[in-house]
């Protein structure tokens, strides 16, 4: 069978992608004229995209930088279909979120997305194995399938020996890291990781960015990741600076970019 990014592809072949270098076909994710404002509680509109355009292709990686509020997580959540903007259009493998109804979002967002959050957001009533088996299962994968897979993912990351943990009798890494596996489940088109390895050690921090980095190059997934570490986000073919609700070219980690 082919998979999520596979069948998207071809359903969709993203004619109504403008602007793109990579042939139509290729974008994974794009941002037109994203604009996203929140009302902030002194009553005032606080505009945080004012305007984001944005392509990324298959197999491409990509980083976002900039300060803290500046407006990267929520970049990312609207890229992954999990908030809506108040203007300008995402696709998602060729497919306007926007234009989706409630169930064919959720798929999308299930079979096409891997979110790896700041925080983690794992369900506290299921157990390690089950969090990763989840989204194979909304997906409609069998029960074996899924189980097979999510063990293969839980050893991926170190932690078959922790498959029947609940989150709560898990550490903070160790959550993180099935949230990784967790995120990878579906084999997405585009995977979406805020910060994701804030709380681990250089060494597990360093693998699983590996990883990310794996699955882009050899599934053809595109990566979008948000970072304050520069020298991570050097490892990208691009690095973005999110500044003044507009994305910029940031050209290497020359001190000063996060100005
Ligand atoms: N639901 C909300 N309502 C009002 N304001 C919000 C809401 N969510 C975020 N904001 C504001 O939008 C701005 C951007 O937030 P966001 O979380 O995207 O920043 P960020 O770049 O991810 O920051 P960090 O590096 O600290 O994670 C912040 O100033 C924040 O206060
Ligand atoms: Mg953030």
């Amino acid at each position: 069978m082919s998979s999520p990014a596979e069948r998207f592809a071809a359903e969709a072949p993203g004619t109504d992608v403008r602007g793109a270098t990579a042939p139509a076909a290729e974008i994974a994710v794009s941002a037109r004229g994203v604009r996203k404002e929140y009302l902030g509680g002194d009553g005032r509109t606080l505009t945080v995209l004012a305007g984001v355009d944005l392509d990324v292709a298959r197999g491409e990686a990509i980083s976002v930088i900039g300060r803290s509020g500046s407006g990267k997580s929520t970049l990312l959540q609207v890229l992954g279909g999990l908030d809506v903007p108040n203007a300008g259009t995402v696709h998602v493998g060729g497919r306007d979120l926007a234009r989706l109804n409630e169930e064919d979002l959720a798929r999308v967002r299930s079979t096409s997305i891997g979110f790896v959050f700041q925080f983690h957001h794992l369900l506290r009533e299921f157990t390690a194995l089950e969090n990763v088996m989840m989204p194979q299962l909304i997906a409609g994968a069998g029960d074996r399938q899924a189980r097979d897979r999510a063990r293969e993912l839980l050893a991926g990351v170190g932690l078959e020996d922790r498959a029947t943990h609940k989150p709560s009798q898990l550490s903070g890494g160790e959550q993180q890291r099935v949230a990784v596996a967790r995120a990878l489940a579906n084999r997405p088109l585009v995977l979406l990781a805020d910060e994701p390895s804030g709380n681990l050690d250089p060494e597990t921090a360093e693998a699983m960015h590996d990883e990310f980095f794996r699955v882009c190059r050899d599934e053809g997934a595109a990566l979008v990741l948000v970072t304050h570490d520069l020298a991570l986000a050097a490892r990208a073919g691009r690095v973005l600076r999110l500044h003044a609700g507009h994305l910029e070219n940031a050209h290497g980690p020359e001190p000063g970019l996060l100005e």
